[in-house]
């Protein structure tokens, strides 16, 4: 979606402030005028409820209602529906959501970390968890007519360039990791068939976007409006597919939003390839209710800023019949009446759009009694709950990584470690905590608040900003600083940096953050603790390793806290106190500055590329750590402890029950599912860690797979097969728990390149554990190669002009 520029927006602003006074409010299926219509007889089946309502629509009103604010129909007694509604972490400003006035019931939600640092947790019981809370909130937003009943998250599009604005939405760059994260959110978010407590109905629909290779917002002229992203096959479904694969054929998500971007030459929304022959037919994702809407803008966007069609009367039709739904904006709106009547669409195309999206809401529960639905009962007694504040807490804790602690200078002792300098522009941070995507928070603890309530004496000297070159505040910083006996920096970046609309250029730190910094360190002498925020990473050699000139060996400590949320200060204090213990793992690289020079953002594929090879091909140093060919800053998957970890195999290795061996065709059998047979499990390793140290901790166990023979021209380095998260293992007498990594045929799978079919291939492998690797074992795959999953042939492009149907 984009920030309020366009007309599109400008629209949907207007909408949400009319409705800020007009609440949302269910149909009256009791008295109004709907109840002598099938759609309010929940005795029936869906398909004859909705055929009923279809039946008294008549044109105007169903080319009115494919809109994001759909009107209904007064006539029929069908309320509006706002179908934009935003639930990234937490209940966030929308059109369709709306906060009450401070002090008002409905004043907040619970604002949880950006799923940047909530990825980094690794830790999908709690992706579930928190899940599970938003939707509880948003279904109390809903009863007070403060919501809709979908809402369009999650961003589960790969954090594949470091630029990217909008990355500190996704959970980072790994796909097997998408993919599992989004598998537990979305069953907390919409409820799943094991979950039993409000069965038939669905608990929320979620969105999973931006449908697909969307991971740019804009450089130069080229913008996600009109950029072509170039995807071989093979990128597409080892790395851009995967978690939309999770999302449709796996999870059955409600609704997907097609992206801005065009891939391979067809803008998203318009593009039948992806939403027909690959989401619907290929995974099977062509339930009754389940809908497609446009991005913000985006069907617009085909003719406007891709020229893919002549005028809007095209755009609009072109995307209506390759399947998106819903129009989020006004091209649907102004141009299908002329669709229709040039007979580019036909009613039947307005009615298979609103059975799927009024299906949706009958599962929701929307026209049905509301006495008989738990979900409906919910209230603001709801929201913003003990166990929801701490569940936040929870969260920002179990994310932040400890990059650095030399000579174990972490954690600090609010008593014994003396007196605090707090100095940064994130120092008495709070709305920044939030990153984008955000509600009202009930409280926005700052750092400076963290750190007082931990028990430290402090003094709060902001210094600089984060992007300026003032240097007027660093003589009260460093004052402060020389007063104090420990220096603590609160910075990086924030949303002035890296935003929806705004990729960064460089991936340095901005401003003169690190010249204050390196005053601080030398004027002082004193420990310095630098804590970093931002969902992209910042190039922070220099406080790890120090400069030539005098530097030293860098900062004593260095935490990454991404977008921590509303417990965020208390979080990140709580890690330097040493009243919990770090474990959040980094869940993407953190590159060298010079990596934005070495590659084009607009490059997509993965593997390195050395020469100016083939028509299209630039060169690159390959992207994420499975293809990165230089040497990280800070690797994907680092994270320290305050105390040490032992890992073990928990079978003996000398048991038959730790193989060596396996053979494809019996591993197909093996499938849960035949018509998934890469969900088919390798095995599930089983490992011991064992606390060696004082400090009772969680643990993340990551494991990754590397191919020792591999048949194919290019193999990365290795690919994460499975992790989990054990929590509070004692520290002080050698406490343990175990962790099962369990490894299935889709993390060993390699694309073909030119047909993207994935391929699990016989060969040797090793299985490696931990960042830097504990634990390896290698073992072999015979048999013949097994195609896992087949895939559907793009369409050929016509010379200059658009597809042949
Ligand atoms: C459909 O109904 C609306 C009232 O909801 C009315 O304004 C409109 O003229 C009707 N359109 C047609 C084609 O009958
Ligand atoms: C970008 O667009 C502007 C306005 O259309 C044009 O003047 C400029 O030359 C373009 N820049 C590039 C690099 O194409
Ligand atoms: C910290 O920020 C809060 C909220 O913006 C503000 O009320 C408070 O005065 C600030 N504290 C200091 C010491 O500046």
């Amino acid at each position: 979606m984009r920030p309020l520029t366009s007309p599109a927006l400008l629209l949907a602003a207007a909408a949400a402030l009319y409705s800020s006074t007009t609440l949302a409010a269910f149909p009256d299926c009791i008295n109004g005028p709907l109840s002598e219509n099938s759609i309010c007889d929940s005795s029936l089946p869906p398909a004859e409820r909705v055929a009923g309502l279809l039946s008294v629509l008549n044109i105007t009103e169903k080319i009115a209602n494919v809109n994001n604010a759909a009107p209904g129909s007064e006539r029929l007694g069908l309320p509006p529906y706002e179908w934009w509604n935003e639930a990234l972490h937490g209940v966030a400003n929308s059109p369709g959501v709306h906060f009450a006035e401070p002090g008002e019931e409905f004043d907040s939600a619970t604002s949880f970390p950006q799923p940047i640092l909530i990825g980094a947790a690794f830790d999908d019981d709690l992706v579930y968890e928190i899940a599970k809370t938003v939707s509880t909130e948003a279904r109390a937003f809903s009863n007070a007519g403060r919501a809709g009943l979908d809402f369009w998250t999650p961003d589960i599009n790969p954090f594949k360039d470091p630029r990217w604005g909008r990355g500190q939405e996704t959970p980072g760059e790994d796909p097997l990791h998408l993919q599992r994260y989004v598998a537990k959110l979305l069953a907390g978010l919409e409820g799943s068939h094991d979950d039993d407590d409000d069965a038939p109905y669905k608990r929320l629909v979620a969105s999973c976007k931006h449908y697909t290779a969307y991971d740019f917002e804009a450089l130069g002229n080229t913008t996600r409006h009109n950029f072509d992203a170039l995807v071989p096959a093979a990128d597409m479904t080892e790395y851009y597919m995967p978690p939309f694969k999770t999302c449709a054929r796996d999870s059955a998500v409600g609704s997907f939003m097609c992206s801005y971007n065009s891939v391979n030459g067809m803008p998203a929304c318009a593009n039948s390839y992806l939403l027909q022959d690959i989401l619907r037919d290929h995974w099977g994702w062509n339930a009754a209710d389940q809908w497609i809407t446009g991005d913000c803008g985006a069907v617009g966007d085909i003719w406007e800023h891709h020229g893919y069609a002549g005028d809007g009367i095209e755009a609009a039709a072109l995307a209506l019949k390759a399947g998106t739904d819903l129009d989020c904006g006004t091209t649907y709106l102004q141009f299908l009446p002329g669709a229709l009547e040039a007979g580019l669409v036909e009613e039947s195309d307005f009615d298979r759009a609103l059975a799927r999206l009024y299906t949706s809401l009958i599962r929701l529960g929307y026209f049905d009694d509301p006495a008989q639905q738990p979900y409906r009962q919910l209230g603001w007694a709801d929201v913003n709950t003990d166990a929801a504040q701490e569940l936040a807490y929870e969260a920002a804790a179990a994310g932040i990584v400890l990059i650095k602690n030399d000579n174990g200078i972490l954690p600090l002792n609010p008593q014994t470690s003396g007196h605090i300098a707090l100095i940064g522009p994130y120092a008495n941070a709070t709305t920044q905590l939030q990153g984008n995507y955000f509600g009202a928070a009930p409280y926005l603890h700052s750092p400076l608040h963290g750190a007082e309530r931990a028990g430290f004496t402090v003094t709060y000297a902001p210094g600089t900003e984060v992007d300026t070159d003032d240097t007027s505040g660093f003589a009260a910083a460093l004052a402060a600083a020389e007063a104090a006996d420990i220096i603590v920096f609160a910075g990086g970046i924030d949303n002035t940096i890296e935003a929806e609309e705004r990729d960064r250029t460089a991936i340095g730190w901005p401003g003169n953050q690190l010249e204050l910094i390196a005053q601080l360190k030398m004027t002082t002498g004193k420990p310095v603790v630098v804590v970093v925020f931002g969902g992209g990473q910042v190039d922070s050699s220099v406080l790890l390793h120090g400069q030539d000139e005098g530097g030293g060996g860098g900062v004593d400590a260095l935490l990454w806290a991404g977008y921590p949320g509303q417990a965020g200060g208390r979080a990140v204090f709580d890690i330097i106190s040493g009243a919990r213990a770090p474990a959040g793992r980094l869940p993407v690289t953190q590159y060298p500055a010079e990596y934005v020079e070495a590659v084009e953002m607009t490059y997509m594929p993965l593997a390195p590329v050395t020469d100016e090879g083939e028509e299209g091909s630039s060169k690159s140093p390959g992207r994420t750590y499975k293809w990165y060919t230089g040497e990280p800053v800070v690797e994907f998957g680092h994270g320290l402890h305050y105390t040490s970890f032992e890992l073990a195999w928990a079978q003996d290795e000398e048991d038959e029950k730790m193989p060596t061996t396996f053979d494809t065709a019996e591993l197909i059998a093996g499938a849960p599912d035949a018509a998934k047979p890469d969900l088919a499990p390798l095995h599930t390793f089983r490992v011991t860690v064992r606390n060696t140290g004082d400090v009772t901790s969680d643990y993340a166990v990551l494991a990754f797979v590397s191919a020792l023979d591999s048949p194919l021209a290019q193999n990365p380095h290795k690919s994460l097969v499975a992790y989990a998260r054990v929590r509070g293992v004692e520290g002080g007498g050698g406490g343990s728990a175990e962790a099962d990594l369990e490894v299935n045929l889709a993390g060993l799978a390699r694309a073909e390149s030119g047909s993207g079919n994935l391929v699990l291939y016989p060969g040797k492998y090793v299985l490696r554990v931990d960042v830097p690797v504990q634990l390896e074992w290698q073992f072999e795959i015979v048999g013949e190669a097994v195609v896992l999953e087949e895939w559907p042939v793009a369409p050929v492009e016509e010379e200059g002009g658009r597809l042949n149907e």
